[in-house]
């Protein structure tokens, strides 16, 4: 019988609907993307696992704010994680949502497990709530009466609710620490946790005041606590009690960021223990990652979004620099200036060039044959005892290491980069040393060809792209053919399938999100967009209000009738500037109530920095006339 292939589980928080992917989600993404891909380079068999958090307190009130159904907000929220991570080159092998019937029902039934335990009983809950953190915060962790971390007052609230004998576990918990030293990861962080468990108290489970969450059993007129709803995804979404369930879990790791460890590192493993089910092997927490220095946040318009970056940089090139940077675990910094100039210097020189550069040789001395000297040259010699460097690549992508893993394939790009220099190909054709020529060439593709194998989970478009040229098939890209003159390597004979291959372009800064600008919206059709009615128009006068600086109301000739409209240009153009020009309207707006005035139709202006620039068009033209 063939040995079952090891497996590994590997996890990232589910995600808050309430906010659309930015560099913080689609960092611990991109890493379990890594840990995913590695792991299947090894031959295990993989399940990775991403989704979504959507009840709770945040989002019944973003729902709210909407205007909407939480079920249809989340709905449509959770299509915009979804298309992000399909658009970042993410394999994970399920979503779980917390609305899916299955981890409802998951839920129900670990909560019934800790009541059968004697775990669970009715008490009075009187707390400070951070709704944004969705949790109860201690009088002592409040800076100026706020949420240190979202610098909100806490809610007050007090009800009856159920709570879960946490205490009970103190002992446990700590025994388990003691015995599985790697559960906490980094090590680093053991402290923080130790301190948590100092000064633990019994967790409320459940809110009377909520709705939007999943009935308690027994008790529908209360909801579950949104992390106990939270954290159960990890095993519903394995189908528990099924195959998957069995053959998956524990987890192998739970990736997550520093900000909710002691929800995966004290509650998680209490309620596992309560319910009697297995623990997870392990908790790597993160680091936060800060832009141009600040803290990053929708209200200070720093966001830095995913899409946008792989936009304008291309996705391997942002994906190598969340990760070449610093190292996994500590904090970072964004820089899209410093992400430029990675992209200009170890993509495009360092690798790109390298790589073209081979190609164009073999191209031009062999035909684009690929030239296998019959004995090992000089340079192959020298070549393969570098190559036992992989071994380091292997073990920092196992200890979750990625900025390691990169420097040591870095390290041997420059080798072979150096090795060029010297070697001086050109010579060699022009000495007639094609044997030499042959050497050097098969020794540098051979060293990339293992190099780009084990680049593929952190840049697997890029390694593709070589792969393909090189004319390694899919099929032989894993690790079991990252050896030193593989029988599945470079093919004897065998020709290159690119003349030339241009991996990356060295890139200036772009000022646009210097200038915080909106990434482009989703597209529209063209019948859609010719719904709307522009027209030229004439402002035929402009009367300010008393009581606004912002607002004017203006007469408008739209050739076919006149139209009232108002417009937030007052603090940019005078009344007597605005007479008599031409501008463009949207004609077919719906009427909106503003400042007491009906206003029928829209300016069209240029928003600079929340200025509006008025639009014109380029010659004194009729009201009334169609844009298109
Ligand atoms: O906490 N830098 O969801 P969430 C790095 N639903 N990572 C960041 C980051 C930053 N600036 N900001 C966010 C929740 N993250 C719960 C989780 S799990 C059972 C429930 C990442 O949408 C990081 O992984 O607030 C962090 O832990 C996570 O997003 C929080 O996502
Ligand atoms: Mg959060």
């Amino acid at each position: 019988m063939a040995k079952a292939k090891p497996k590994f589980y590997v996890t990232t928080p589910i995600y808050y609907v309430n906010d659309s992917p930015h560099v913080g989600s689609a960092y611990t993404t991109t890493a379990a993307d890594i840990v995913a891909r590695f792991y299947r380079l090894l031959g295990h068999d993989v399940f990775f696992l991403t989704g979504t958090d959507e009840h709770g307190q945040k989002l019944e009130n973003a729902a709210k704010e909407a205007g909407m159904d939480p079920k249809a907000f989340v709905d449509k929220v959770v299509e915009t994680y979804k298309h992000a991570w399909a658009e970042l080159g993410i394999t994970n092998d399920h979503f779980v949502r917390t609305t899916d019937e299955s981890h409802v029902e998951f839920c129900k039934a670990i909560f019934e497990k800790m009541k059968e335990a004697g775990d669970i009983y009715l008490g009075s809950y009187d707390s400070l709530y951070c709704v944004e953190c969705e949790k109860a915060l201690k009088e002592s962790e409040l800076v100026d009466g706020m949420c240190p971390f979202h610098k909100k007052k806490p809610e007050h609230q007090r009800e009856e609710n159920y709570f879960f004998k946490l205490t009970k576990y103190k002992q446990q918990l700590l025994d388990f620490y003691e015995n599985n030293p790697d559960f906490i990861s980094p090590a680093f962080r053991k402290q923080e946790i130790l301190n948590v468990l100092q000064d633990l108290e019994d967790l409320s489970v459940s809110r009377a005041n909520l709705k939007w969450g999943i009935p308690i059993p027994g008790d529908p007129g209360q909801v579950m606590y949104v992390w106990i709803d939270a954290l159960s995804n990890y095993i519903s979404a394995l189908g528990y009690p099924g195959e998957k369930y069995k053959k998956f879990w524990p987890a192998d790791v739970h990736l997550i960021g520093k900000d909710i460890t002691k929800f995966h590192m004290v509650y998680w493993p209490a309620m596992l223990m309560s319910a009697g089910l297995p623990l997870p092997r392990k908790v790597f927490a993160h680091g936060f990652w800060t832009v141009d220095g600040q803290k990053m946040g929708k209200a200070l318009g720093n966001v830095v979004r995913p899409l946008e970056m792989k936009a304008k940089y291309g996705l391997d090139a942002f994906r190598y620099y969340l990760f070449s940077k610093a190292q996994f675990g500590q904090d970072n910094d964004f820089s899209e200036r410093e992400l430029v100039n990675v992209l200009n210097t170890e993509l495009a020189d360092d690798l790109g060039n390298l790589v073209n550069r081979v190609i164009v040789l073999v191209q031009k001395y062999f035909d684009g044959r690929v030239p296998v000297p019959e004995k090992p040259s000089k340079d192959e010699g020298e070549f393969e005892p570098r190559f036992k460097a992989l071994d380091q690549v292997r073990r920092a992508y196992a200890d979750f290491d990625f900025s390691r893993a990169l420097k040591t394939l870095w390290e041997l790009l420059r080798y072979m980069n150096k090795c060029i220099t010297e070697a001086k190909p050109w010579e060699l054709f022009k000495a007639k040393q094609m044997e030499a020529l042959a050497g050097v060439l098969f020794a540098l593709l051979e060293g990339l060809r293992i190099v780009m194998i084990w680049l593929q989970p952190v840049m697997p478009g890029t390694c593709a792209q070589v792969l393909d040229a090189f004319g390694v098939l899919a099929a032989h890209r894993t690790v079991a053919q990252a050896t030193w003159r593989n029988e599945n390597g470079m093919a004897r004979g065998g020709s290159l399938a690119a003349k030339s291959l241009i991996l990356f372009t060295k890139k200036e800064m772009m000022t646009m999100s210097d200038e915080k600008l909106q990434p482009v919206k989703p597209e529209v059709t063209f019948d859609d967009f010719m719904k709307v009615d522009l027209r030229s128009a004439k402002i035929v006068s402009a009367i300010p209000f008393a009581d606004s600086k912002k607002l004017v109301q203006l007469e408008v000739d739209l050739g076919v009738e006149k139209r009232t409209i108002v417009a937030g240009i007052g603090k940019q153009y005078k009344p007597k500037d605005l007479e008599g020009r031409n501008i463009i309207v949207v004609a077919n707006l719906a009427p909106k109530k503003l400042h007491g005035v009906v206003s029928q139709g829209m300016l069209l202006a240029v928003d600079v920095d929340d200025e509006p620039i008025l639009l014109q068009p380029d010659k004194d033209v009729k009201p009334g006339n169609q844009i298109r």
